[in-house]
């Protein structure tokens, strides 16, 4: 310990040879209790580690009873001496392992009751159990660990960018919608009936409004919350690094977030990456990878067959090329040795992803294929078909047809989970900068969207074309950083001219009315000389957890929600008195259905 606790006078992990005769003091719980023939041991534990405790003959007998009277996960504070262990009952394994302290005194702070789970670090028990009880979770090692490597992470992280001006600045949570296109979490208003606040998406606006206001350099570790469909990598409350800068072209944004990311990757994993991060178009990461973030620990790489299949008379194919679609397929080398229940599985895959199903073929050692796609790669066409994929021996073929918007998806995740069970996912770390994203993207219903937030800048190239009205193919200048096929972040570049931004809107279906509703104040306060300026968020969650190699963003975050954004230890959300929503002028439609008991 760094300083003095008047209690106790070491941590558990603290005591070595060095310290035998000294009278300590130590604070713990419970870890473990043994008896050896009238001889009893205690493993105390704390934050900073373990240390073996001993009540033998030479102890009070006092000392002896409480020690024997112990249960896991009581919590103690024990006195008494540091001694050397014999040679023979020396434990390497444990820091404090050359050591013992023979108890004088044994005070128990407080007692435990039956444990819901043992506190080990390898533990089989259903996370929600964890969740549950997340604060006997944190007992654990790898739990612990987990929220100290967050934390120093974060320090990092404030170091590296208070060393550069940056003005770490609060934005409230109490606020008006942010653009970031979830559903918001709305709180009511008791002093204005009627009316309610947004909690934020994310800092957007404020950070900008803090450009405007000449800060020039803002930085906040923000909670943003979000009501959208969870995933696995999706929390309905996460941690944003939020950064803004002014006077700033992309590639200063880049170098920022290149020098933040490296000393968060120094101070975890003692190595940084190599910089400049490669950068790849958005068209050349779809063209090459169906993702907009691909995992480039994968070595596949998807072709285009349009030129070769329609010779192949597949009425599949035909289909879709007559439809604007794709066929697009890709060689996995060694996928000859997927088993056929795998590679039902990612036919399954794919038609998850939307695509009508996935045609394949495996390619013998003597050339001859084999699969439902080999009846069609018969003669010339055939032989060009598996030249234009560069198919070898021993390569699984898998190839999608369909339009572009189920293609893509469908090709992406065969592409990962191939990739996967043939061990290529392994490598080192692969950090990728997607940029020239598009300004604008047509969803189902056939309306467009921004495709990060309306206050992305186009591309300088495509400007003209942009406030000409055209959508399709209008680049951006966003960009967004990919680890391993996780998007860790995204930013752009702002539009600070009012021109750009009407037609922005315009251009997505807001009328002027529309925006100024939603946007006023920000659109105001860009009439008072607002400099260029352009920023970044990283989801410190997915950046955590993948530098720990956790399992799930859930292992980051010390108190994190379900998939089905519910707090399993509080119960949150839970209904609320009817006295509660009448002074919010609010009045249930339903009763709450009871609680599944
Ligand atoms: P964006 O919406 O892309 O950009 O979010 C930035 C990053 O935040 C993380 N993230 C999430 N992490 C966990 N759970 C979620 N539900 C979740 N949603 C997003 C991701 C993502 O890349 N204001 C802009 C940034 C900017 O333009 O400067 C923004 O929020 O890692």
């Amino acid at each position: 310990m760094k300083h003095r606790i008047s209690s106790r006078s070491h941590g558990c992990g603290d005591l070595r040879a060095g310290d035998a005769g000294a009278s300590v003091a130590l604070c713990g719980w419970v870890a473990a209790r043994r008896d050896h023939g009238g001889i009893y041991f205690l493993d105390l534990r704390d934050r900073y580690g373990l240390v073996q405790v001993v009540a033998d003959e030479d102890s009070p007998a006092a000392a002896r009873a409480a020690l024997q009277g112990l249960h896991p996960e009581d919590c103690v504070r024990v006195r008494g001496r540091v001694r050397l262990r014999g040679p023979e009952h020396r434990n390497p394994s444990r820091a404090t392992g050359e050591i013992e302290v023979l108890a004088q005194d044994i005070e128990v702070l407080s007692r435990c009751k039956r444990l819901p789970f043992e506190i080990a670090d390898v533990l089989e028990v259903p996370e929600e159990l964890r969740m549950k009880y997340r604060y006997l979770d944190f007992r654990r090692e790898p739990v612990r660990r987990a929220l100290e490597l967050r934390s120093s992470a974060n320090h990092a992280i404030r170091g590296a960018l208070a060393q550069l001006d940056f003005v770490e600045v609060e934005t409230p949570l109490l606020t008006r919608s942010t653009p970031e296109g979830a559903r918001d979490y709305l709180v009511p208003s008791r002093v204005r009936k009627g009316h309610w606040y947004a909690l934020p998406q994310s800092p957007q606006l404020f950070k900008q409004l803090s450009m405007v206001g000449g800060l020039d350099r803002y930085f906040q570790i923000a909670r943003c919350l979000r009501d959208e469909d969870l995933r696995a990598d999706r929390q309905p409350e996460f941690t944003q690094l939020d950064l803004e800068m002014s006077f700033v072209d992309e590639e200063d944004v880049w170098g920022m977030v290149e020098h933040v990311v490296s000393a968060v990757f120094r101070g975890v994993k003692g190595a940084e990456p190599p910089r400049p991060f490669p950068r790849m178009s958005h068209a050349d990461a779809m063209r090459r990878f169906a993702s907009d973030k691909p995992d480039l620990r994968i070595p596949l790489e998807i072709v285009d067959l349009a030129p070769v299949a329609p010779a192949l008379g597949f009425r599949v194919f035909d289909a879709a090329l007559a439809g604007q679609g794709l066929v697009r397929g890709m060689r996995v080398p060694g996928g000859a040795g997927l088993q056929r229940k795998q590679i039902e599985e990612l036919e399954q895959a794919a038609k998850d992803a939307g695509a009508g199903g996935l045609a394949w073929c495996k390619v013998a050692d003597d050339g001859q294929t084999s699969g439902p796609l080999s009846r069609f790669l018969q003669g010339a066409a055939g032989a060009r078909f598996l030249a234009v994929l560069e198919a070898r021996a021993g390569d699984l073929v898998l190839v999608i047809a369909n339009a572009a918007r189920r293609a893509y998806p469908a090709l992406d995740v065969v592409r990962r989970r191939a990739g996967a069970w043939l061990g290529m996912n392994q490598g080192p770390d692969r950090l990728l900068w997607v940029i020239e994203f598009p300004l604008f993207e047509e969803v189902e219903d056939g309306s467009w969207v921004p495709a990060h937030h309306p206050f992305t800048a186009p591309a300088p190239a495509d400007l003209e074309r942009m406030l000409a009205g055209e959508r399709a193919g209008v680049r951006s200048r966003a960009y967004d950083l990919v680890l391993n096929g996780t998007e860790l972040g995204s930013g752009s570049i702002r539009i600070h001219r009012p021109e750009v931004q009407e037609a922005v809107f315009a251009a997505i279906g807001l009328s002027r009315e529309q925006a100024r509703r939603r946007f006023d104040f920000l659109l105001e306060a860009f009439e008072y000389g607002p400099p260029p300026h352009g920023g970044f968020a990283i989801g410190l969650d997915r950046l955590y957890a993948l530098l720990f190699g956790a399992a799930s963003i859930r292992e980051v975050i010390a108190f994190p929600k379900t998939a089905t954004a519910t707090c399993l230890l509080t119960g949150a959300p839970t209904p609320v008195d009817p006295e509660q929503l009448a002074e919010l002028g609010l009045r249930a439609a339903a009763p709450p259905p009871a609680d599944p008991a």
